[in-house]
């Protein structure tokens, strides 16, 4: 077993091994045992200062690194771009320069432009961690839904796990289909034509556009969100009728002749992508997924502060 990561960035899952993952796994294992106890916190990041740079909304990732970066007992400032001399004409390294001057040692960014990370990461010493580059990759989001299903089934190896919705406008499903492929588990993407771009064959992921099959297949159904802010031009006729043909609900999977587990990386549009009949059954571990945000976002960070040059 490695004790360090390959890298000193999370730049995206692409740049991962798979014993890179294996080792954020069962550093999140421990550190999963850490916050459960009364006394959550521990010394590990005693001395590192870590810049949370949040360009573009986000809710759970957020607050999970923020947590994260507490309980490891490291000295957090946060950035909203909105509240920040960026509205004046700031560039990205401009900013991001400002801020290290402060000495700041890490940074957590979540910027719309695809490759924000991977632009800073050859400007700047600190170490970057990608929070999700516009469609490009969400990392942690992935890494915390494949712990999330080590938990659930033991191994992905020949684990089949689909991924229905919007592929297209999704990092998180570009981070998940590296991650779920390099730790051995089957990946189909389901969703209308429009929504699933040309190039999957070519990651090794499976396309189908029949929902019922596709979860007849699965063993996990990854659910995502349709993101219309993402959208230009219209991709199906409307909400409604996509819901009725691409939606996840309870009718569905009860004629299954097998359980399977639905997840959800939030935020949720209850009734177009899932109905809450599913959302909140005992077929749904989308709270587990966020509860294991954090351990495996303490992992993350701790293993890369041992890379810091
Ligand atoms: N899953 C996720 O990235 O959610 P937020 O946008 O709320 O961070």
């Amino acid at each position: 077993m490695t004790e360090q990561l390959s890298t000193k960035h999370l730049l995206g899952i692409k740049y991962l091994t798979r014993e890179d993952i294996e080792l954020i796994f069962e550093t999140a294992d421990e550190f999963k045992e850490v916050i459960n106890r009364p006394i959550k916190k521990v010394p590990s990041l005693r001395d590192i200062t870590v810049a949370n740079m949040f360009f573009e909304n986000s809710t759970r990732t957020r607050i999970s690194f923020e947590l994260a970066e507490k309980r490891l007992s490291a000295d957090v400032v946060n950035f909203s771009a909105s509240a920040s001399s960026v509205s004046k004409g700031e560039t990205l390294l401009d900013t991001v320069n400002n801020v290290l001057s402060m000495k700041v040692d890490m940074v957590v960014m979540r910027h719309p432009a695809p490759g924000a990370p991977q632009f800073l990461a050859r400007h700047i010493q600190a170490n970057i961690i990608n929070a999700g580059d516009g469609t490009h990759e969400h990392p942690t989001q992935a890494l915390l839904d494949a712990f999330s299903l080590r938990e659930k089934f033991g191994e992905l190896a020949g684990k089949k796990v689909a991924i229905f919705g919007d592929i297209t406008h999704s990092r998180v499903a570009l981070s998940n289909i590296y991650c779920l492929r390099k730790l051995g588990a089957e990946v189909k993407v389901c969703g209308p034509p429009t929504l699933i771009p040309k190039f999957l064959p070519a990651l090794g992921v499976g396309v189908e556009h029949d929902v019922k099959k596709t979860l007849q297949w699965c063993d996990a159904a990854n659910v995502l969100r349709i993101q219309l802010e993402r959208q230009d031009v219209k991709n199906f006729p409307s909400l409604r009728e996509y819901s009725q043909y691409f939606g996840i609900n309870r009718a569905l999977l009860d004629s299954l002749d097998k359980e399977i587990v639905v997840m959800h990386p939030g935020p949720i549009n209850r009734g177009v992508e899932l109905t809450s009949d599913v959302a909140d059954s005992e077929h749904s571990i989308i709270l587990q997924q966020v509860e294991n945000g954090v351990a495996v976002r303490m992992a993350v960070l701790y293993l890369l502060a041992a890379r810091r040059s």
